[in-house]
């Protein structure tokens, strides 16, 4: 706003000669929007591939190895990065390009004000003071520009994490029932009985089909199994990740789906197959 009023001070009329210019600006600016949203959202989908495989190939660099699979793996992140590169590439050539016209405008402007302002001051009756503020001010217009178009594309951008937001909240609730009916100390023994359990994730297959166990309290149980048989599943199960699709299962003959979310959670312990460990102070 300074700068608009400096450029204005006694050339106001300079303004309706810059009205084409302003349009130019305008179909400029959309143009730019548009294209520079998609290859940043682009090239932020590129970036996560390469980062996920180097964390999954620094994990299993021995199995890796063991195989001989190098080769493949780095022929993989070979072309994660040139796909990455690609979109960056892009990216910056998008700038560059958007950078050239908006110092074209710019320089227009400039032409504009600079030769509105010595018609003026060789015909009119501006003083000098006001076409110096006027000529300083308009120097600094262009990056106003960029900086403004820049701000723009930004806040967009970062309005996406609004719409995400709203995708999340979508997302089915777990259901919190209230635990009244529990016992202050439950569960004192810590017996687990699965009766007629069945599980499955979201809409698929059951992973778990009408199981009969007894865990009893204090005891070690181990249950083995081939991979998929549905061994972390019993588990995640156990902690209600998801609602059962039959059955249920009872820790000290209380029915676990009866019991609140939190509070079933809070009374059982897991160590996973990666275990964290934090450091110490
Ligand atoms: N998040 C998930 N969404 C959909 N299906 C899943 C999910 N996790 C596991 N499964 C499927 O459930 C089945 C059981 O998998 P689970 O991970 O429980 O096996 P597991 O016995 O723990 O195997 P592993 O020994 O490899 O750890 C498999 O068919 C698997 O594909
Ligand atoms: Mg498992």
């Amino acid at each position: 706003m300074a700068t608009l009023s400096g450029i204005g001070m006694g050339l106001w009329y300079i303004f309706l000669a810059l009205l084409p210019l302003v349009a130019a600006y305008i179909c400029l600016q959309v143009f730019f929007r548009k294209s520079n949203i998609e290859v940043q959202r682009l090239e932020s989908l590129s970036r996560s591939p390469p980062i996920s495989h180097l964390s999954s190939t620094l994990n299993g660099m021995d199995t890796i190895r063991a195989f001989s699979a190098l080769e493949d793996f780095t022929t993989l992140n070979d072309k994660q990065l040139d796909h990455n590169n690609v979109e960056k590439f892009a990216l910056k050539y998008i700038l560059s390009w958007y950078g050239i016209r908006l110092d074209m405008i710019g320089a227009v402007i400039v032409l504009f004000v600079f030769g509105g302002i010595t018609l003026v001051r060789i015909f009119g009756s501006l003083d000098v003071g006001s076409a110096a503020i006027a000529m300083s001010y308009t120097s600094g217009f262009t990056s106003l520009l960029a900086n403004f178009s820049v701000e723009i594309s930004d806040l967009e951008l970062r309005t996406n994490a609004v719409e995400r937001f709203w995708e999340y909240k979508k997302i089915e609730q777990e259901t919190h029932n209230p635990d009244d009916i529990i016992p202050e100390e439950w569960p004192k023994e810590g017996t687990i009985v699965f009766k007629q359990f069945s599980f499955r994730y979201a809409n698929g297959p059951l992973v778990l089909k009408h199981l009969d166990l007894v865990i009893a309290s204090k005891s070690k149980t181990a249950i083995v199994g081939r991979t998929g048989a549905g061994k972390s599943s019993l588990l995640q199960a156990l902690y209600r990740i998801l609602e059962p699709a039959d059955g249920t299962i009872l820790i000290d003959g209380v029915d676990f789906t009866k019991v609140k979310i939190s509070h079933l959670r809070s009374k059982l312990a897991i160590i996973p197959q990666d275990p964290t460990l934090f450091m110490g102070i």
